[in-house]
């Protein structure tokens, strides 16, 4: 699978920081800007990271300020469920019983070591279906 990442401005350095991370350990990403320190709009990159992650069935990572603006747009997108995490047992119990396909992190609230083992612990946790799965789709059903 290839991890869609983007970020605003309030993210770009903890992006670079994620992009290195995947690099050393192999994850396949894609990156879809923002490319700079200049000012842009979270919304605009969320709603691309959005689609992407719903068009191709995948896993996105926005990182901005405080990940607050990142989550609230994309989880906008119908398909997106995305999680603003500050801890990792939030990011196993987000993946274990909402199957979040977005993790927005935000690096003016985070330090690098402590959002990468939140992004490693969110990556590695599985969906446990079952009772959860019912409760996901009245979500995606929603409209
Ligand atoms: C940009 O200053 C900041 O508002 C943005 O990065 C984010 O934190 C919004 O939620």
């Amino acid at each position: 699978m290839t991890i869609i990442i983007g970020c605003d401005h309030g993210g770009f350095n903890l992006k670079n920081k994620i992009m290195q991370y995947c690099e050393k350990n192999q994850i396949k990403f894609q990156d879809f800007g923002t490319y700079s320190n200049d000012s842009v709009d979270y919304p605009e990159i969320a709603f691309k990271v959005a689609k992407e992650v719903v068009n191709t069935n995948s896993k996105g990572i926005l990182v901005c300020g405080s990940g607050i603006g990142m989550s609230i747009a994309a989880n906008k997108v119908k398909g997106v469920r995305a999680i603003c995490v500050n801890d990792p047992y939030m990011a196993i119990l987000s993946r274990e019983h909402n199957d979040t396909n977005i993790l927005c992190l935000g690096e003016r609230v985070l330090g690098t070591n402590a959002a990468l083992y939140i992004l490693k612990i969110w990556l590695e946790t599985h969906f446990l279906g079952e009772r959860h799965l019912k409760r996901v789709n009245m979500i995606n059903n929603y409209n």
